[in-house]
């Protein structure tokens, strides 16, 4: 099984949470759920086992590689997947398109897979060294090289504290345009040498963690792409359908506590107005007031767990 090794995080927490069940022979419709990040099949795998014959699976992945690997670990299933290779960002079309259905659950667990970060040549670990790539989607054009070489020193400055929360993004960005004004700067060990010479190191983390992390978010547009796909998801959901969010980084967990709130509001409109005017109805109720983590367990099982949060909701 070395082509799996992703294991997937927070798993019982995960298949508890969605409700999932088999239905009993005779019945004809299962669940249906759909895994907006498929990844390399590990939760997609315990779900379809849940979920019995009668289930049936929508498993987007934008990462080609990953998808193929998946497709041949679930091949036993093969007849109740749908594979969308695709962001999820084109969760509801193709829900519609595909006619699937209002799913009973639905699962993100965000970010990236171990193969992302154990093959150097996607560009995503400063401690490899590979070009500087960091797309999921190998077919879209923008890479971590483009933003780096071509950015002008404030939008890079602006882009690395705010996707990376760094406080020293200034001092990066001059750094990176000064050292390409003597060459370009095309892999991962090169750029994560200038980081660390521009803030002297630091005690904790490498250096480049944050500049990473906020060059693959910019990348992937993930922010942008998770709240769009949020809203979407649930409005998609059938009445008592859950979703299920993993994340990895504040930023992420932030937005998703914030939409989760968002709808179990009963009404949005500004507070200066004395009376309601919005139509707004409330959608979720929240089954985690605050995330799942972790347990000390996983964590020395699987290192990289270690930074995940768990959030859950049930639709109205
Ligand atoms: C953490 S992994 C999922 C691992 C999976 N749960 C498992 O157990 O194997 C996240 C996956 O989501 C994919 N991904 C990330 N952002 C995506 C997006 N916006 N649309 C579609 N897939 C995405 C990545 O390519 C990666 O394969």
């Amino acid at each position: 099984m070395t082509d799996f090794l992703h294991v997937p995080v927070l798993l019982s927490e995960t298949l508890d949470l969605l409700n999932l069940r088999a239905m009993p022979a005779g019945r004809q419709a299962g669940n249906k759920v759909v895994d907006c990040t498929l990844g390399l099949g590990g939760h997609s795998e315990a779900i379809l086992k849940k979920i019995g014959k009668s289930g049936k699976l929508m498993a987007f992945d934008q990462d080609e590689t990953n998808l193929k690997k998946a497709k041949q670990r679930l091949k036993k299933f093969e007849k109740q997947v749908t594979y969308v290779h695709s962001n999820f960002e084109n969760l509801k079309l193709k829900i519609e398109n595909l006619k699937f259905g209002a799913p009973d659950a639905i699962l993100f667990d965000l970010g990236l897979s171990s193969p992302h970060v154990d093959k150097p040549e996607r560009g995503f670990s400063f401690q490899k060294e590979g070009s500087l790539d960091m797309r999921y989607d190998q077919t879209q054009e923008l890479t971590a090289q483009i933003v780096i070489n071509t950015y002008d020193e404030k939008k890079l400055a602006d882009l690395i504290y705010q996707y990376g929360e760094e406080r020293r993004s200034r001092v990066i960005a001059r750094a990176i345009v000064n050292e390409r004004k003597k060459h370009s700067i095309t892999n991962t060990l090169q750029l994560a040498d200038i980081i660390k010479a521009a803030t002297k190191g630091k005690i904790g983390h490498h250096p480049a963690t944050k500049t990473f992390q906020a060059l693959r978010i910019y990348v992937n547009r993930e922010l942008e792409v998770l709240e769009n796909a949020l809203h979407q998801a649930i409005n998609a959901l059938a009445p008592k359908g859950r979703i299920v969010v993993i994340s990895y980084h504040s930023l992420e967990d932030r937005l998703v506590k914030n939409i989760f709130r968002y709808y179990t509001r009963d009404c949005i409109c500004p507070k200066e107005l004395p009376l309601c005017q919005c139509d707004f109805q409330k959608k979720l109720y929240l089954l985690t007031k605050r995330p799942i983590i972790p347990t000390g367990i996983e964590v020395a099982q699987n290192p990289r767990s270690r930074s995940a949060k768990l959030r859950a909701a049930e639709r109205l």
